[in-house]
């Protein structure tokens, strides 16, 4: 996706996090060039300041999205900085490889908190600023694995499945509280970033690491951050006013074949 955008985003108020890289990076760049303020948070708090920086964000924060008090520190932070929050990016996430007999208890906690408690940590702490805007959007992003189970995601599976039906309660209590609050899920399958980076490292080379992801992908070939950034531009927008409580699939066709 090249440069230019044609304002799409004009007057959004987008907090992101997990943005110092990977997919929310992408997220906070499609977003800028489509005229939309934005605010990067990641654990990683050097990296975040400086993608911060390069793309013109209102701020970089540090931030833990597992832990409640720095939740709502952010979302003043960032409501501050913006002048309200409009749009509610649950971007920040981890993998985990295991199953049922090798993962741990303590993974499996980490995992939970990370991937799936967060969204309820944050979405509790931006509604008041969220219904100040009167009109938002919150997006959480899903996987793929909250859809279909694979042998080696078991937490992974768990969360994300979690996250996916969290949105759809949050949607229709906003619906029914005539808040103004959309909430959708985005599912992506394997996408070029840097997650996927011990599940190439299994395979040996990282052409053996990726051809073992894109042959289960029915259009052979790795998803890219910033086809992940459009559906998420789309749904943050204006444009999807009337899509709340969805689950949107981009998956180069993966879970066609799986029933449902
Ligand atoms: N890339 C894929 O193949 C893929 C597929 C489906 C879903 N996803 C989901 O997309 C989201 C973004 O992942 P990505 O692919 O960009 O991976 P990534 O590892 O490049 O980025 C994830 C970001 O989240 C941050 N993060 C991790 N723990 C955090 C915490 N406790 N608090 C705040 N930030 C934290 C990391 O520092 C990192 O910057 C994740 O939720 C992931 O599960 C990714």
């Amino acid at each position: 996706m090249s440069g230019g955008g044609r304002g799409r985003l004009a007057g959004k108020k987008a907090l992101i996090t997990g943005g110092a890289q990977g997919l929310g990076l992408a997220f906070g760049r499609m977003f800028k060039e489509e005229g939309a303020e934005i605010v990067l948070t990641d654990i990683q708090a050097d990296k975040v300041a400086q993608a911060a920086g390069e793309i013109g964000a209102a701020a970089g924060l540090a931030h833990d999205v597992t832990d409640e008090a720095q939740w709502k520190e952010v979302c003043a932070a960032a409501e501050e900085a913006m002048g309200g929050i409009s749009v509610l990016i649950h971007n920040a996430g981890i993998g985990s490889l295991g199953n049922i007999e090798t993962e741990t208890y303590e993974q499996y906690r980490q995992v939970m908190a990370i991937d799936c408690d967060s969204v309820f940590l944050g979405t509790q702490a931006a509604m008041p600023a969220l219904k100040r805007a009167g009109d938002a959007s919150i997006v959480v992003i899903s996987s793929v694995a909250g859809i279909i189970a694979d042998a080696n995601f078991l937490s992974y599976n768990v969360a994300k499945a979690g996250v996916a039906m969290m949105s759809r309660s949050i949607a229709l209590h906003c619906a029914k509280a005539r808040t103004g609050i959309r909430c959708n899920s985005v599912h992506p399958v394997f996408t070029r970033t840097p997650i996927l980076d011990p599940m190439i490292a299994m395979k040996g080379s990282a052409e053996e690491g990726e051809a073992a992801l894109t042959r289960q992908i029915p259009l052979k070939r790795l998803g890219e951050p910033e086809e992940v950034a459009s559906m998420v531009t789309y749904l943050a927008s204006d444009e999807s006013r009337f899509v709340t409580g969805s689950a949107f699939t981009i998956d180069g066709g993966i879970t066609a074949g799986s029933g449902r």
